[in-house]
């Protein structure tokens, strides 16, 4: 489980120690987000958030269309640094610290709504979802990703059991990066926030985890402390870790090819609109 809490001091120092390797490892996948956040972006000028923005990655590239004026949030100090100081001079383009419900009311209305992989760590996601729609225009749309079955995510499943040194179940629906696997879980939830016109989009893709002559060491010092792996190799006593480790790197050196490692990864684009007719 990735609460809030963790959001906001480990997991999120973790991620900004890590958040070039962690663009390029979702690289794959943002050119399919990006595509459909254009798509289902109204015309004219666009008042946007992005939910759980990280270092600010798709808010920059969003941003890179002028028409689009962009808040982006996130509970992590660290992350928000980093996206505030690589937004420098984009005058369309601004980072808060905070919770999304509280930054979506104060700074309402909002013509869309985005989020790579921002939205599966809420406690109570209908109310979270609800609370986003009340910041939004009627007919404004609400994009994100998010990770789709466990087992289609090598880079994930296969890389923690490697560490745990066994079999693992796959996650449940508590906040972590594959509570929303399941889509008809996500589409009730979306349903009874009061979000209409659902549409979700199956999206295979490679996760990047090390590029080079070093690729299986980047590869390795990702997962280990991103993701589920990283999550069982805590758990472990600090005499197992090493073991752990190497098997680690076994299931790392089998998804070399060449100087790249990657692995197989999935994800669901989910689109949705607020009722109503935009401007
Ligand atoms: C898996 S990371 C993705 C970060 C970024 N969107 C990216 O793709 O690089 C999830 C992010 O959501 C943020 N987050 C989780 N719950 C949040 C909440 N309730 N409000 C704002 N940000 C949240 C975390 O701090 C973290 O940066």
């Amino acid at each position: 489980m990735t609460g809030a809490l963790d959001w906001a001091a480990a997991s999120g120092d973790s991620w900004a120690a890590r958040w070039r390797a962690l663009d390029l490892a979702l690289g794959n996948l943002s050119q399919h987000l990006i595509r459909t956040i254009f798509d289902r972006a109204s015309v004219g000028d666009i008042r946007a958030l992005d939910i759980g923005c990280g270092a600010g990655a798709t808010t920059l590239a969003v941003a890179d269309t002028p028409r689009f004026n962009i808040i982006g949030c996130d509970l992590s100090p660290a992350l928000i640094a980093i996206a505030t100081e690589r937004a420098e001079g984009r005058p369309n383009v601004r980072f808060c610290l905070g919770d999304a419900r509280s930054v979506a009311s104060s700074e309402a209305p909002f013509d869309l709504l985005f989020s790579r992989h921002g939205v599966m760590f809420f406690a109570d996601p209908v109310a979270a979802f609800s609370n986003l729609l009340a910041a939004a225009r009627p007919g404004a749309s609400l994009v994100f990703s998010c990770f789709a079955d466990w087992s289609r995510n090598a880079w994930a499943s296969r890389v923690a059991e490697a560490a745990a040194g066994h079999g693992l179940e796959p996650p449940d629906k508590s906040p972590s990066g594959f509570a929303f696997a399941d889509p008809a879980y996500v589409g009730a939830i979306l349903t009874d926030a009061g979000w209409a016109g659902l549409e979700h989009q199956f999206v295979e893709f490679r996760y990047s985890a090390g590029s080079g002559e070093g690729a299986v060491d980047d590869a390795l010092e990702l997962l280990a402390h991103v993701g589920p792996a990283s999550a069982q190799l805590r758990d472990l006593d600090e005499g197992a870790r090493p073991a752990a480790k190497m098997r680690m790197r076994r299931i790392i050196e089998a998804h070399r090819n060449d100087r790249v490692v990657d692995f197989p990864a999935a994800a669901w684009i989910w689109s949705a609109r607020a009722a109503g007719e935009s401007r």
